[in-house]
């Protein structure tokens, strides 16, 4: 396991992950429509926010392939494309974990379980067919999942502080 290898390959998830709080609002991703007698995904996912987030998260992957190769890419070029992919992956899994939330009669901005690690779940899927084969381990599967625990928590707390989250979750 090489942790600075890992926190490198994490980057674009985390800026995809984190920018939509200055970068979003506007036009809610579900248009306002309901299902099932509550919102689809709810006010918290925006258009802008989802966009942002993707483009977010890629130019910074795209920066970090200039200066550092990671081991887990064939070439810079696919390590660009791996940033974009784990972006886009990250406002997936973070919308389909609102989805899950709403289904749950959880109201937006409300804690639940998922919000720290569905949107890392989904990038390192949608990341799997354009890593090179075997190169990331169960255990750094693990270091991933659970850093990604803790840093979520934290982060917001440093977020709501820092005046740029209305709640401290
Ligand atoms: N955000 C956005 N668009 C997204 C994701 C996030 O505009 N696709 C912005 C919203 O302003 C949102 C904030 O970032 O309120 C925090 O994101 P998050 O905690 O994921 O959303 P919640 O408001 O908690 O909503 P939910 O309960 O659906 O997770
Ligand atoms: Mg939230």
């Amino acid at each position: 396991m090489d942790i600075i290898n890992l926190l490198i390959f994490l980057i674009p998830s985390y800026i995809a992950n984190s920018s939509p709080v200055i970068l979003g609002g506007g036009i809610p991703l579900d248009l306002m429509k309901n299902f099932s007698n509550q919102r689809i995904l709810g006010d918290g996912k925006t258009v802008r926010g989802f966009i942002g987030g993707t483009l977010a998260g890629t130019v910074a992957g795209g920066i970090v392939a200039i200066y550092y190769s990671l081991p887990y890419f064939f070439d810079a070029k696919t390590q660009f494309l791996a940033g974009f992919i784990m972006s886009f992956g990250t406002l997936v899994g973070d919308a389909l974990g609102s989805f899950i939330k709403r289904r749950f009669n959880v109201e937006s901005g409300k804690p639940f379980f998922l919000d720290a690690i569905m949107f890392l779940l989904v990038a390192l899927l949608f990341a799997y067919p354009v890593v090179s084969e075997g190169i990331y381990t169960p255990l750094d599967l693990a270091f991933m999942i659970g850093l990604t625990l803790l840093v979520h928590p934290l982060s917001n707390i440093i977020a709501n502080k820092a005046g740029l989250k209305k709640v401290p979750w």
